[in-house]
């Protein structure tokens, strides 16, 4: 039999053992469902907290009974290790009248017990294999706690630093954040949902909460359909492609209705266009949100979801308690319950929990695997590679590992702030500090003098609201210029200071939006008594958004841009700072020079009347008080070592549909160290029935460069990195002039020109 023919038999045989499979879960739901009651059924769309990990009002009373009634049909936000969930699983399994599990979520963000960097450091690794890697891990771990479902990846596109939440994701890029979106399921879930170590992923928040107006949290986010289709909305379809098992509806409205009601969003687009036949639940009580949305009342916004086609709703429990109403007055259908139910039902029985419902409670392998040592190497590793060396004069980075540091500022020795935002199941006790990290990598052949230096903000009521999770924020006893005076004698005795400064770690993430995106004033007068001194200054910036670092850049002598970096940041951090790790990590968001130039981001539209970036030329689209550029340009990011692009060769000038261009460039290592660089890949359609962005990254190679050694890259580009949505919202190409560009950033690239033909 020739190769061809076995792997189609392979793929029938294949296809068949799949229907096979559905068939027994068809036949397995349908006949549990024969046996439920209105009741029962619409229990199983009820999603409760018993209080915990929560982030809003905690709604459900009289929760065991409800799970012996069977008018719950699933549990989250526990986070105290398997006993707490396995005593739910007993009530519902042994108590209820059907037996039938409870499903166990949890915000597993970016890692569970182990912590990596906050998502959007992840992404700025631009290395899908150690982003799949982490979710690898905080699926392991939390699956032995006992958690089935992690609400993750968050996939929003998000062009506004000011919202906090832009921590949680991939930054503003649709195609990296697509291929992040599919690591992290790919990670969660595995190849095997029913795997004791899988967990169910769910891609969040559908669709467009990174949008929101002004950056303020829950707020609408208003946009043309085209302009969703262009940016906004593939990292959600690439994670449906990628097979997750469930998708989370959003806070806020699109198009007048909030996501959680929204029928086109819930059904027409999800459902229908884009096939997926999995579980969608609500965020945290945006079914009775739509009240204040002005949507209706409690029943009226419940069964506007139910139609919508959302499954679950969480915390609400507004489908427990007006469904039944709403059947009937006929406002609902038995279908439509009957439909919510089974795709609940499916989801536990791809889990495996009708099988064993205590499958994922394992206190041996939590005991074992949780914080494991293999865990901790690899938080450490990642980490490493998700910082970003912003500014580096006069090589001042890596240090040597000898004579005298000022290790200044509040960041420096702060377990609470190292994990970063939402990180319900770390233990900060475990984190490893700045001062700690040095002290492991450089040891005894460095002095370290360690002084505050300053509170993160000395702000009383700013603090006060930062501090709703802990002390975060510490204020020290003494008076703000007694500290600098200490941190300055500290410098004065060193060889250079390494300044550990930026934000708390609840200063992004939910309901964290700012105004202000600058380093807080405090440590700002910090930083400027330190750079008097004359000394080096090294920044080592924490922070879960980009910043608007325009003194700092100009003033500092070095900036390493470590996000939050997890359990092991400080390890990670005194890595690079050493040299032991050369940084690689790229920015995946875009740094302004001021809070007014947002949204600022890299695939931006010409217009009309296109700023050439020299002087402030009259009517034309700038700004009289600050150039269109930012302060860093997506994908940027420094090496200790320096990379050179030759001109771009391609294979041909014309290509037809169907053809391959080639785009090769080397690349050479022209500096004093191994490195690795990302090779990135624009593209500009230059005419086109609808406008296309200046720049567009279609592909990119992270390679690694020992010194003075060159390397060929080529890149293909075929007719899908080529297409674009037109005005009937059809994925077309058009053929025509293209340019591309490759290069270290968004900004500094060669350029070459080619013609697709048709
Ligand atoms: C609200 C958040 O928006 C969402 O990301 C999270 O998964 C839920 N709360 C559950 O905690």
């Amino acid at each position: 039999m020739k190769k061809n023919q076995l792997l189609f038999l392979a793929i029938i045989f294949f296809v068949n053992q799949l229907h096979a499979q559905d068939a027994k879960m068809n036949a397995f739901i349908t006949n549990l469902m024969s046996k439920m009651t209105l009741e029962e059924k619409i229990g199983q769309l009820n999603l409760v907290t018993p209080g915990g990990a929560v982030t809003g009002s905690v709604v459900s009373k009289d929760v065991d009974d409800k799970i012996r009634k069977g008018f719950v049909g699933g549990l989250f936000g526990i986070t105290t290790g398997p006993d707490k969930i396995r005593q739910a699983q007993d009530i519902a399994v042994k108590n209820s009248r059907l037996h039938i599990p409870l499903i166990f979520g949890l915000d597993v963000i970016h890692g569970h017990k182990t912590v990596f960097p906050i998502p959007l450091g992840l992404s700025c690794s631009w290395d899908t294999t150690l982003i799949e890697r982490s979710a690898r891990i905080a699926a392991t771990e939390a699956s032995a706690d006992g958690i089935d479902w992690a609400y993750s990846p968050m996939v929003d596109i998000a062009r506004d630093p000011r919202w906090g939440r832009i921590a949680e994701g991939a930054g503003e890029d649709p195609y990296l954040g697509s291929l992040v979106a599919r690591a992290m399921v790919k990670g969660y879930q595995g190849n095997d949902l029913t795997k004791n170590d899988a967990v169910m992923a769910c891609v969040k928040h559908f669709a467009l909460y990174g949008a929101a107006e002004a950056g303020r949290d829950y707020n609408p986010s208003d946009m043309s359909r085209l302009r969703m289709y262009q940016f906004y909305l593939a990292p959600y379809k690439a994670a449906i492609d990628a097979g997750v098992g469930s998708v989370m509806s959003s806070f806020n409205e699109i198009d007048g209705i909030p996501a959680t009601g929204n029928k086109w969003l819930l059904t027409d687009l999800l459902r229908k266009q884009w096939g997926f036949k999995g579980l969608v639940v609500s965020d945290y009580t945006s079914v009775s949100e739509m009240i204040a949305h002005g949507m209706g009342n409690l029943q009226e916004v419940s069964a506007l979801s139910l139609r919508a086609g959302l499954d679950m709703d969480m915390v609400a429990e507004g489908f427990l308690n007006t469904l039944k109403k709403s059947l009937q007055e006929g406002k609902v259908t038995q279908q439509q319950i009957d439909a919510a139910c089974r795709r609940i039902l499916e989801a536990k029985y791809k889990l495996g929990l009708f099988d064993d419902p205590y499958r994922r409670m394992s206190t041996d392998r939590a005991a074992k695997e949780i914080l494991s040592e293999e865990h901790r190497r690899a938080a450490r590793e990642i980490a490493a590679h998700c910082f970003v060396l912003l500014k580096n004069n006069n090589q001042t980075l890596p240090l040597k590992k000898s004579g005298t540091i000022a290790l200044v500022g509040p960041l420096a020795n702060s377990q609470r702030n190292m994990l970063g935002t939402w990180s319900v199941s770390g233990d900060f006790s475990k984190d490893v500090t700045v001062i700690d990290g040095i002290k492991n990598v450089a040891g005894s052949s460095v002095n370290v003098i360690y002084a505050k230096g300053a509170n993160l903000s000395d702000d009383t009521s700013f603090i006060k609201r930062v501090n709703v999770f802990g002390p975060e924020i510490e204020v020290d006893s003494r008076s703000p210029q007694e500290m600098i005076n200490e941190a300055v004698d500290a410098a004065n005795k060193s060889d250079v200071v390494v300044a550990v400064v930026g934000e708390a770690a609840d200063m992004t993430g939910e309901a964290s939006s700012m105004s202000n995106i600058g380093i807080p004033e405090s440590q700002e007068n910090l930083l400027q008594a330190l750079v008097k001194t004359g000394k080096p200054v090294v920044v080592v910036l924490f922070n879960g958004r980009p910043m608007t670092l325009t003194w700092e850049n100009d003033h500092a002598t070095a900036i390493l841009d470590t996000w939050f970096g997890g359990t092991e940041a400080g390890n990670a951090i005194a890595d690079v700072l050493f040299g032991n790790y050369n940084p690689s990590g790229k920015i995946t968001a875009t740094f302004p020079r001021n809070v007014g130039q947002i949204p600022i981001y890299y695939s931006h539209k010409n217009t009309g009347r296109p700023y050439d970036g020299t002087g402030f030329p009259k009517f034309k689209s700038n700004y009289l008080d600050v150039s269109n550029d930012p302060l860093y340009p997506f994908g940027y990011g420094l090496s200790y070592t320096t990379f050179s692009y030759s001109d771009i060769t391609l294979n041909k000038k014309h290509i037809i549909p169907g053809e391959t261009l080639r785009v090769k460039v080397t690349v050479t290592n022209t500096g004093n160290y191994d490195g690795e660089e990302t090779v990135q890949l624009y593209t500009r359609d230059m005419v086109a029935s609808v406008t296309q962005p200046v720049k567009e990254l279609k592909k990119f190679q992270k390679i690694f460069l020992k010194k003075g050694e060159s390397k060929e890259v080529t890149f293909s580009i075929g007719l899908d990195n080529l297409k674009f949505y037109n005005s009937d919202l059809k994925y077309v190409y058009e053929a025509g002039d293209f340019k591309v560009f490759v290069g270290t950033n968004s900004q500094d690239v060669k350029e070459a020109d080619f013609v697709l033909d048709k």
